[in-house]
């Protein structure tokens, strides 16, 4: 079945950092790049973007590993998109990368998806193509967590409406932790500009966030209970991500997160082109997966 969706939005993947809790994994390869399940980390948040409509996407990494970045990527054209590459010396903070990506965002709107963050639920490409319908303001995502402390965490007034968003607070002012995609209109990047790094020595996202906020600019799509937002930044949680994709793979013989699939049904490769990228990953059963696309009738 077909999406043809398709956005004037750019996108922007956050693939550096410093994982410093997936040592020693992360010693000498990108986080981004370690396996969740089936696939590169950063596959799902590719695809993300891709089922948003997103063409232009700009991946930031390290110097150490951008390279890595651009040999598993290349141009994009293989899946009918652009891929474009910028480097961030030092992880200064999930804001600064507006920065870095200035001339690539251009008047355009954007999204920024960090690239160790995995969704997945029935309505939740539904909530990326509202958010992407809105042209002003900012519209984040939250999601109900356990240990919201661990995360941007949003506050509530009495009628539901957003007053704040505190950075990993002590005592959490609710239950509902800011998600790692962000959907910004193009004033971004005069906001971030007036951002001050944090005590961190970052630029935090959060300010920026409560810098919409302020301007009564901030929307909020709240995620529920029957999707899945899973990060991946220490080993346990890596793990529960492989499991979980794994098993929903299993149960559906459907990838999570298989941007040869996107890019086909987004009608932006066509049948031979997929069969093609199917021959060259033939032996790990990926592209035995991908060939059953071009087989099987699918109504979701
Ligand atoms: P974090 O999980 O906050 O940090 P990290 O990945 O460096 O991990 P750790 O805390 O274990 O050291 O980062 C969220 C995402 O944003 C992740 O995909 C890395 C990315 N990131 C950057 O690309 N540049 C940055 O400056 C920061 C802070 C994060």
């Amino acid at each position: 079945m077909g999406l043809n969706y398709l956005s004037d939005r750019k996108g922007i993947i956050l693939a550096g950092g410093k994982g410093k809790r997936l040592a020693p994994l992360t010693n000498a390869i990108s986080k981004q790049l370690m396996p969740i399940y089936d696939k590169p980390m950063i596959y799902y948040s590719i695809t993300n973007l891709m089922l948003c409509g997103i063409k232009d996407i700009l991946i930031v990494s390290d110097p150490f590993n951008i390279g890595s970045f651009k040999n598993l990527l290349g141009d994009g054209t293989q899946w009918g998109v652009n891929f474009n590459y910028e480097i961030q010396e030092k992880p200064e903070g999930i804001a600064q990368v507006i920065l870095i990506g200035e001339e690539f965002i251009g008047n355009c709107h954007l999204a920024v998806a960090l690239g160790d963050n995995i969704f997945h639920g029935n309505d939740f490409v539904k909530l990326l193509h509202s958010a992407d319908t809105r042209s002003n303001g900012c519209t984040i995502f939250a999601y109900p967590v356990r240990d919201p402390q661990e995360y941007g965490v949003v506050k509530f007034d009495r009628s539901g409406n957003v007053i704040d968003i505190e950075e990993k607070p002590e005592i959490p002012p609710s239950q509902y932790a800011v998600t790692g995609i962000y959907f910004y209109d193009n004033t971004v990047i005069d906001r971030v500009k007036e951002l001050e790094f944090s005590l961190r020595g970052e630029l935090e996202i959060t300010d920026l966030n409560r810098k919409y906020l302020n301007d009564n600019l901030l929307n909020i799509e709240i995620m529920g209970r029957g999707n899945a937002w899973l990060d991946t930044g220490t080993i346990d949680s890596l793990q529960e991500a492989s499991l979980y994709i794994r098993t929903l793979e299993h149960r559906q013989g459907l990838k999570v997160g298989c941007p040869e699939e996107v890019a086909w049904r987004q009608g932006w490769i066509n049948d031979q082109q997929l069969e093609s990228l199917a021959s060259s990953l033939s032996i790990s059963g990926y592209g035995e997966y991908l060939l059953k696309l071009l087989k099987v009738q699918h109504l979701t």
